[in-house]
């Protein structure tokens, strides 16, 4: 079957709406990013993301719809990020799902975030023309919220192997951008001054966590960035050099060596992964996967090992409700669907062992 399927996502900051055809060819794909609200804040703030979703969410939907150039009675199915995520955020886009398959009477399909961030590679003949998956395969979500490596048997069925301690990769980006005075959200601005900066400057920690581990830390990382740019700390709140001004050369050497521990971190851990698992696939996805450093360090690794690597389009990396639509039409043609108990909920539905999603 090739349902037409609406995605909704508002886990956080993005109100987005898209329609899948056959679970993998895009008709539409919207995104109403509040990104100027949350800017004087320099992270998310969780009450003005939900009221934000509510203005928007309808006439993102309708836009969406309009895009693809049908009327809401072409759907077969609407599915929803309704985990994980901010609650209120998520709230908005449950019941608007809710509320569409009732009225339009056809299945509802909850679908989790970070999953669904894995079926990226897949929208537009993405995966860079790698075929599909083979299991078994590895998973490497990275993004604002979430740094998680699964083993993944099927697009449905994944496994928790390792997942951040303190902060997820691009959150230690986005904080690394506010020391440098990047604006918010950092990691695009990172990664385009790091293409002018020595990446070699600062021998910036990477954190390992033992010999055995697949979890990741970042806060350490940042914290060495801070005493770097401004010294150690002088008193509460104050550094040695305090706010003065660093010169554009030493930012950019700046943010080429913290990008360069950030990669490591997260390609020792997926290397380690790789070995125990004996994966013949990559699968990569979330904002984080834009990284030039982290698409080029993947692909050589894949190359290396003889693995095929899928890895989303640009576009598809950063949260957005055509992933949610595809990985919707995944679990319809499995023969599942949701009732109006769907709840939201702030945790992901991998937590430990395999999991069916
Ligand atoms: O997947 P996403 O849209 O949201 C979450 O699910 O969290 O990821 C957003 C994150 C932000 O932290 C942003 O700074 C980061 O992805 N990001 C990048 C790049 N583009 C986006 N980080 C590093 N380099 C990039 N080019
Ligand atoms: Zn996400």
């Amino acid at each position: 079957m090739t349902p037409v399927i609406l995605g909704i996502e508002t886990s956080c900051d993005e109100t987005a709406a898209a329609v899948v055809e056959g679970g993998t060819r895009v008709l539409s794909n919207v995104t109403a990013t509040q990104h100027e609200l949350h800017r004087r804040y320099s992270g998310v703030v969780p009450e003005i993301a939900s009221r934000a979703h509510l203005e928007r969410i309808v006439p993102v939907i309708r836009e969406a719809l309009a895009q693809a150039g049908i009327g809401m009675d072409r759907l077969d199915a609407v599915a929803v990020g309704h985990r994980p995520g901010l609650i209120g955020a998520l709230l908005v886009g449950t019941s608007a799902a809710k509320a569409l398959s009732w009225a339009l009477r056809v299945p509802l399909l909850g679908i989790d975030h970070i999953v669904a961030h894995l079926h990226a590679a897949s929208l537009d003949g993405g995966g860079n023309g790698a075929p599909d998956s083979e299991a078994p395969a590895l998973g490497l979500v990275v993004s604002g919220g979430h740094t998680s490596l699964f083993q993944v048997e099927s697009p449905l069925r994944v496994k928790l192997l390792g997942r951040t301690i303190d902060d997820a990769a691009g959150e230690a980006f986005d904080k690394a951008a506010v020391i440098l005075g990047l604006g918010y959200p950092g990691g695009p601005a990172l990664d385009s001054l790091a293409q002018t900066g020595n990446d070699r400057a600062v021998d910036f920690p990477v954190a390992t966590l033992g010999p055995e581990s697949l979890d990741f830390s970042f806060s350490g990382l940042k914290t060495a960035l801070l005493y770097e740019a401004c010294g150690r700390p002088s008193g509460p709140g104050r550094y040695e050099r305090g706010a003065a001004p660093l010169s554009d050369r030493r930012k950019a050497d700046l943010a080429a060596s913290f990008q360069r521990a950030a990669v490591a971190a997260l390609m020792g851990k997926v290397r380690r992964a790789l070995d125990r698992t004996a994966a013949r696939t990559l699968v990569a996805g979330g904002g984080v996967c834009a990284n030039s450093r982290l698409r080029r360090e993947l692909s050589e690794l894949a190359g290396e090992r003889r693995i095929a690597l899928r890895i989303p389009k640009p576009q598809y990396c950063l949260d957005n409700a055509a992933m949610i639509a595809g990985l919707g039409a995944v679990k319809l043609n499995a023969g599942e669907a949701d009732d109006w108990m769907l709840a939201a909920s702030t945790q992901s539905a991998v937590a430990s062992g395999w999991v069916q999603v």
